[in-house]
């Protein structure tokens, strides 16, 4: 939980103040030579995480799509399930500045359906500012948008919305001409009035080139270590599941500080096995009591409509009928005859 001072400053029940961030503050950084920390969270628990982590910048990402919905890209995110995210990501972080990513779609047509789109974000989710993909080519809808008083962060490099183009994920400015197109994207958005520009999966000597000419703040993922900041997707950097249909999607230049997906599989192993053996719950997850006199008098009363009523014998096993009933009805199958419903019924 937090609280507000009188100086703008969050308490968290830790203790700790933490002073709201903002694209100012993260522009000064930048001059001081301090390193900007900046994770994606799509929900109110990774949220408040990364708020107790005092991490700078969350990203409430459309690589939501790939680790938080199963799509294999993200161009299916809608804003609406973009701003669901968001509202529950703001629940849970008050301190770190609060960028929400605009989905494929919602800012490409014109600058005015990006304004409006960045307008239900801002006032539905009650995001700090919005980020969106794509360079020169974006940098009339940046203007707008922050004409329009929202702040913009841009994302250059691998753009991952336009994979169709791009043919597929893949590293971005590996020749001279390439890496130059790169710099001419990131400072058009600066021209345009980006705060900062998420650099993605470009050679390192080329991010920290843009870094070097740009004043405003470079963060990056799989573009080295020459940017002011870096930012990774929060399922990746936390080794958060093992499951095949994740794993495809961790990219190579992504670290696992730790290994959240193993330990959540040995907690769900010794949960099945323990409620399988009995042996939970014990009794210190049993905590409601209930008097040794309450507990007589409701043996007791047990005990009296055991005795005093035949119809419970009755009731009882007219209830085991209706059981053993519909327990064959099961075992006949619904779709034809393939004997049990549970299997190969859908062939
Ligand atoms: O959606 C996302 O998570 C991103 C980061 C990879 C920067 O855009």
């Amino acid at each position: 939980m937090t609280r507000l001072t009188a100086l703008g400053k969050r308490v968290l029940s830790s203790g700790s103040a933490q002073a709201k961030m903002s694209a100012i503050a993260l522009q000064r950084k930048k001059r001081l030579g301090e390193r900007i920390t900046m994770v994606t969270a799509y929900d109110y628990p990774s949220a408040l995480h990364c708020e107790r982590a005092g991490i700078d910048v969350i990203l409430v990402g459309d690589s939501l799509g790939m680790v938080e919905l199963g799509y294999s890209t993200t161009q299916p995110v809608t804003l609406d399930e973009m701003i669901h995210h968001a509202k529950a990501v703001g629940r849970g972080a008050q301190s770190p500045l609060l960028v929400g990513d605009l989905p494929f779609g919602t800012y490409e047509v014109s600058p005015a359906q990006g304004l409006e789109s960045a307008y239900r974000y801002v006032k539905e989710a009650g995001v700090d500012c919005v980020k969106l993909e794509g360079g020169r080519m974006r940098a009339d809808t940046v203007r707008k948008i922050v004409d329009g008083g929202v702040a913009v962060m841009g994302h250059v490099g691998l753009t991952p919305q336009h994979i169709s183009v791009l043919g597929g994920f893949r590293a971005q400015g590996r020749t001279a001409a390439k890496a130059r197109m790169i710099l001419d994207d990131a400072l058009a958005l600066q021209d345009a009035g980006a705060f900062a520009i998420v650099i993605e999966c470009v050679p390192a000597p080329v991010a920290a080139a843009i870094t070097a000419e740009l004043e405003i703040p470079t963060i990056g993922i799989g573009a080295g270590g020459g940017t002011d900041g870096q930012v990774l997707v929060y399922h990746d950097m936390l080794g958060m599941t093992t499951h095949p249909h994740y794993k495809q999607f961790i990219p190579k230049f992504c670290k696992s500080f730790v290994d959240c997906g193993s330990l959540v599989a040995e907690g769900l192993e010794a949960y099945k096995a323990q409620v399988q053996s009995g042996a939970f719950p014990a009794d210190d997850h049993s905590p409601y009591k209930m008097s040794a006199a309450e507990l007589e008098v409701f043996d007791r009363m047990l005990a009296e409509r055991k005795q005093g009523s035949a119809d419970v014998d009755e009731r009882r096993a007219k209830i085991k009928r209706r059981i053993g009933e519909a327990d064959e009805y099961e075992t006949v199958g619904l779709y034809g005859d393939q004997g049990s419903s549970q299997e190969g019924s859908r062939s």
